[in-house]
C-alpha cells in the first residue's frame, strides 16, 4: 500500500485546499510517553533505534496503532546529519544529546565531512520506505530535519545549552565561521530532505527549535535566509509542501518576510489569530500548524475538550487552513489517553 498525497487531509490543508477532515498529528508522537516505546527503548540505545530501519519504522507506527492520526513522522533525530558529518552522537541518561569534537573554528568547519545523504543517511530513507508500507493512502508520511541554526547550536556547544555562549561567541566574534557552518549544513540538509522525499516522504518539516535564542536582527540577516533557501530549493526540486517551525519565537514571525514554507508551525506562546495576522501582514498566505501547549494535555478531560474547541474556533478564523498539533514535542509525562480525547473532540462535527 502506498500513500496518496491528493487524498491526504494534511497535504490538502498544507496546500490551502479544504481538507476532507481536520488533520491532526503530534510532534514527538513516537516517544517515551508510550509504554510500548519504552519497552523497545529499554533494550536498545537511541542512536541504534534511529539507524535500524525495522526499529525506526516500528516506533513510528506505534502511535498510529493507538490513534486515528493523519500523519506518521519518521522516527529519527535532527542530530543524524552532524553524525554523518563526523561528530559522534551519544545520549546519556538524564542529560540529553552530546556531540564530541565541538565545532569552534574555521578549521573545525572545514574538517566536517560534506555528508552524502544517500550514502551516509540512507537508513532514514529505508525507514521511510518501510513505514509507508503500512500507511493508509490518506495518511501523510512526514520527513524532517533540523534547521541549520538549531543543528549548529548542538554542533558548537557539543550538547544542549541554556546560554548558548559558544554559539554567541561565533556569531559576534567570528561571524564568517558561523556563516560557513550554516552554509555547509544548508547544503547537507537540502540533500538530506530531497533524499527523504525520494524515499517516500509526502512532506518535510524543518525544526528550528532555537530560533528564539538570537536577536531579531541576527535571525533576519544570518539565520533565516539559509533556512529559507533550503525550503525554496527543496520545493523547487520536488514540489512537496514544506512545514517550518520557528521555535521559542512568537517574535520570529515578524521576520519571516518572503518565507517559502507552505505551513508555519506555531508554539503556544502566540495566539493562532495573532500569528495569522502577523503573517498576513507580511503578505504570506500560509497554513498554520499547532499550537496546543503540550503540558495542557495534563488537564482533566473536560478542560482538554474545551481547549480543543476554542482552538478549533480560533484556527478557522486565523489562516487559510490549519493542522492541529502541539506547540512543541510531547513530554514523557504526557498521559496517552489525552491524545484520544483531543482527537475525539476534533472529529466532532
Ligand atoms: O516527532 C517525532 O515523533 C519524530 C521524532 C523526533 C525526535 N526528535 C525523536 C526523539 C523528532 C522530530 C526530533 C527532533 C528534535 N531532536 C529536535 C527538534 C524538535 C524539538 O523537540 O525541539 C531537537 C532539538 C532534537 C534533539 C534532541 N533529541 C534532544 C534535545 C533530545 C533529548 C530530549 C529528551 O527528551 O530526552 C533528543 C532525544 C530524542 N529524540 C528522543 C526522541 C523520542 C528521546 C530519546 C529517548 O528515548 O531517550
Amino acid at each position: 500500500m502506498s500513500t496518496t498525497p491528493s487524498m491526504q487531509p494534511l497535504i490538502q490543508a498544507s496546500r490551502g485546499q479544504a481538507p476532507s477532515r481536520w488533520p491532526v498529528w503530534f510532534m514527538r508522537q513516537a516517544g517515551r510517553y508510550l509504554p510500548e516505546y519504552r519497552e523497545i527503548r529499554a533494550g536498545v540505545d537511541f542512536v541504534t533505534m534511529c539507524k535500524r530501519a525495522d526499529l525506526a519504522a516500528e516506533v513510528t507506527w506505534q502511535p498510529l496503532r493507538r490513534y486515528d492520526l493523519d500523519a506518521a513522522i519518521i522516527f529519527s533525530d535532527i542530530l543524524m546529519p552532524p553524525m554523518a558529518m563526523g561528530q559522534t552522537l551519544t545520549f546519556d541518561k538524564g542529560h540529553g544529546p552530546r556531540l564530541d569534537k565541538p565545532v569552534r573554528s574555521m578549521a573545525d568547519v572545514k574538517s566536517l565531512k560534506m555528508a552524502d545523504a544517500q550514502k551516509d543517511l540512507g537508513f532514514v530513507g529505508e525507514a521511510i520506505a518501510l513505514t509507508k508500507t503500512k500507511l493508509k493512502p490518506e495518511q501523510t508520511m512526514i520527513g524532517f530535519a533540523g534547521a541549520p541554526f538549531t543543528v549548529a547550536s548542538y554542533m558548537i556547544e557539543g550538547q544542549g545549552s541554556k546560554e548558548f555562549t559558544e554559539v554567541k561567541k561565533l556569531i559576534f566574534r567570528e561571524p564568517d565561521v558561523m556563516k560557513a557552518l550554516l552554509e555547509k549544513l544548508a547544503t547537507v540538509t537540502t540533500d538530506y530532505l530531497k533524499m527523504q522525499i525520494k524515499a517516500g516522504a509526502d512532506t518535510v518539516m524543518l525544526f528550528d527549535t532555537w530560533a528564539g535564542q538570537v536577536s531579531p536582527s541576527v535571525y533576519r540577516h544570518m539565520i533565516f535566509p539559509m533556512t529559507n533557501k533550503i525550503i525554496a530549493d527543496v520545493k523547487d526540486a520536488t514540489g512537496v509542501p514544506v512545514i517550518y517551525f520557528p521555535g521559542q519565537g512568537s517574535d520570529r514571525l515578524y521576520e519571516l518576510t518572503g518565507c517559502h514554507a507552505d505551513v508555519i508551525s506555531i508554539d503556544w506562546r502566540t495566539r493562532l489569530s495573532n500569528a495569522g495576522k502577523i503573517l498576513r501582514g507580511l503578505g504570506l498566505n500560509v497554513t498554520l500548524q499547532g499550537n496546543l501547549d503540550p503540558q495542557a494535555l495534563l488537564a482533566p478531560e473536560s478542560e482538554i475538550r474545551s481547549m480543543v474547541l476554542a482552538m478549533k474556533t480560533e484556527a478557522s478564523a486565523s489562516a487559510r487552513s490549519h493542522i492541529f498539533n502541539v506547540g512543541h514535542g510531547l513530554l514523557p509525562h504526557t498521559p496517552p489517553e489525552s491524545l484520544s480525547i483531543v482527537i475525539d473532540e476534533l472529529r466532532k462535527k
